[in-house]
């Protein structure tokens, strides 16, 4: 392909935005209630504080909010689709793309729909949302991973939770990434981590995930490898899914065996793991949210680099694939609102936490109003007729941590 059908078929990202809920615990906190030695979490795993849902909360106001800051500079009219990757969706049936869109005052023409395959589904929508480009340039595609990740108080996975959503429009006007065309993908049917229909926290053998997660990032490196004719010196950074930090490192490390380096260079992966370090696993966002924390925290310039990406998602699927930074991609960035996001951040007492955990939305249709606590723009204020009501947040309120568990403990 010579460089100006090249050029002509670029497709990328071209606008992003993150979302993160307004309240956390810390791990420390957690490890000392828990009675484990907190370096467990903050080394072992590498996880400093966790995001925690509000009740008014859920995976559509997450992504909602989101799509907000992604929307910022981009012509909604112009969205042609939104696809939204979930694995803690809110329907059996009705898409979570479906509220969003009608939140988001979306064109009626625009399709909207949901994809699923654990925290691959967002790499899914993206694979889509490129090849829907490429077949038609004038479109752009929304994409929103969403994520509310749940394993059960007290339990090995209980420090790897979080929550958080990442908002990307994927077009031909690219202007923070442009992706290469070479994929490598892996499919095995494995039992690692699931999460039956009648069950609210997933169910996981954490030690045999990880090792089914390095065998799939192998296998599908080997793949892009071959196609692509890439090697490891092609790339100046790397971001992995992240379910937990220490999992990186872990990945980084076999990837540099595999390609027969000696030792390999954390400076490759650090600062695309800062984000979810105090956020914690947001399963379908995280490979994109440690992409947003490496392009907007490394104080190299990285136009032109080129950044490996893997995607995991349990059950399994995995793929590998790369992207090369466009110039002028900072200025499509927004580190300063990240630190305002994260600044002000409502800490919970483990106790509160554990309340925010527990509260559960009737099951039987009656009308329940949910109380407020801290959001984005956009909240679920409640269910009625088996229906999920959500509207734009009309306060944002600084709740005390004591506030919150006791709106909760009102609320139940
Ligand atoms: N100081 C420093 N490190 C410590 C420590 C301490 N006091 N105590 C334990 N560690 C280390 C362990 O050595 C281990 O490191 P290693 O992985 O390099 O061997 C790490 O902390 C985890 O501890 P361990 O006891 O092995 O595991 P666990 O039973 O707590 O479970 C997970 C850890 C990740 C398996 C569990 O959190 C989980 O199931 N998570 C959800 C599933 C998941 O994230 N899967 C990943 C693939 S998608």
């Amino acid at each position: 392909m010579n460089e100006q059908m090249q050029a002509e078929t670029r497709v990328g990202i071209e606008a992003l935005g993150l979302y993160v809920p307004r309240y956390y615990v810390s791990l420390n906190e957690l490890a000392a209630v828990r009675g484990v030695d907190p370096n467990k979490f903050a080394v072992g795993i590498g996880q400093e504080l966790m995001a925690v849902p509000a009740p008014d909360e859920d995976v559509v106001t997450l992504g909602a909010n989101a799509a907000l800051e992604a929307l910022e500079q981009v012509d909604r009219s112009q969205i042609d689709t939104l696809i939204f990757a979930t694995e803690s969706g809110v329907d059996q049936s009705k898409a979570a793309a479906i509220y969003t869109h009608h939140l988001l005052d979306l064109p009626r023409r625009c399709k909207s729909f949901e994809v699923k395959q654990a925290c691959c589904g967002s790499t899914a929508a993206l694979q889509m949302a490129l090849a829907m480009v490429a077949q038609k340039p004038t479109r752009k595609v929304l994409i929103i991973a969403a994520d509310v990740a749940r394993y059960g108080l007290g339990t090995a996975g209980e420090p790897t939770q979080g929550a958080g959503a990442l908002a990307m429009v994927v077009s031909s006007q690219p202007r923070i990434m442009a992706f290469d065309s070479e994929w490598g993908s892996y499919t095995e049917d494995v039992m690692d981590f699931w999460r039956p229909n009648y069950l609210d926290e997933a169910v996981v053998d954490g030690k045999y995930s990880i090792k089914v997660y390095l065998k799939a990032l192998a296998e599908s490196w080997a793949q892009y490898a071959e196609e692509s004719g890439f090697d490891h010196a092609d790339h100046s950074r790397f971001c992995y899914h992240l379910p937990f930090t220490r999992m990186a490192e872990k990945a980084h490390r076999q990837l540099a065996k595999l390609n027969g380096l000696e030792v390999s260079d954390d400076t490759q992966i650090e600062e695309g793991l800062r984000y979810n370090r105090i956020i914690g696993n947001s399963y379908t966002a995280s490979l994109y949210i440690g992409l947003t924390s490496l392009l907007e925290g490394t104080t190299e310039d990285l136009t032109g680099h080129r950044v490996g990406m893997f995607s995991y998602g349990s059950g399994c699927m995995a793929a590998y694939f790369s992207g090369v930074v466009l110039p002028g991609y900072r200025t499509h960035l927004r580190p300063n609102r990240r630190v305002e996001q994260f600044e002000t951040r409502v800490p919970l007492t483990v106790e509160a936490y554990e309340a925010f955990y527990q509260h559960e939305l009737p099951r039987d249709g009656s009308r329940y109003l949910t109380p407020q606590h801290e959001t984005g723009h956009f909240r679920l204020s409640g269910v009625q007729d088996h229906k999920r009501l959500y509207e734009r947040a009309s306060r944002s309120a600084k709740a005390a941590p004591a506030h919150a568990a006791q709106d909760v403990a009102l609320a139940g």
